[in-house]
């Protein structure tokens, strides 16, 4: 991550979780009751978020002997050459036990989670009570559509509370968006 942060702080900026938005949704995710013990992420580009979120739920799933139960982090991306990078980092960072990259688009990488991993609770429908989903660039480039869907709280049976953390300045807001799935149909 420090190699990722690196390059963005010097290079190149990248559209990727900010260390302030990561300690956040750490935050909101620790107070989870139970924690949660699988991530499923929609694009995964560098690995930034993924190799956060796998060290985030091993954290939360550490005994007091240190030893960690089985937590998985889905990344899931399109693009090959991103994957590569991906796979890479985890590998050199000891979390490809833990991380596990889906090459292709999420739609079809959904579909394989449920038919070939064991992950009964997602699918395209998604999500159980309890899930939160963890939405970046809402307001910058901006998703109104989603946010729209999101806080009018859900339809057909789904209910969603959602929550706006702003890590911004005085100036600029910068938001983490949280959907908590309170009903399901
Ligand atoms: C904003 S970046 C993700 C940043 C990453 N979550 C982080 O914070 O480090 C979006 C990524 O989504 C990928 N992507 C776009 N459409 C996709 C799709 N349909 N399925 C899977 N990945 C997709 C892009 O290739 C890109 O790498």
């Amino acid at each position: 991550m420090d190699i990722i942060d690196y390059h963005v702080n010097n290079i190149q900026r990248l559209m990727i979780f900010s260390q302030r938005k990561l300690d956040a949704t750490e935050k909101v995710l620790a107070k989870l009751d139970p924690k949660p013990k699988v991530l499923v992420e929609l694009g995964g580009y560098v690995g930034k978020s993924a190799l956060a979120w796998a060290t985030m739920l091993q954290k939360f799933q550490q005994n007091s002997q240190g030893n960690v139960s089985e937590v998985k982090v889905f990344s899931m991306e399109l693009e090959p050459d991103f994957v590569k990078i991906i796979r890479g980092f985890a590998d050199i960072s000891g979390l490809s036990g833990t991380l596990e990259v889906m090459e292709g688009g999420s739609g079809d990488s959904l579909k394989r989670l449920k038919a070939e991993k064991g992950i009964e609770h997602i699918d395209l429908g998604l999500l159980r009570k309890g899930s939160v989903v963890i939405a970046d660039n809402t307001d910058s480039p901006g998703a109104p559509d989603y946010l729209k869907y999101m806080e009018a709280g859900g339809e057909g049976g789904w209910k969603f509370r959602c929550d706006r953390v702003d890590v911004g300045d005085e100036k600029d807001s910068d938001i983490v968006h949280f959907a908590y799935v309170e009903e399901t149909p």
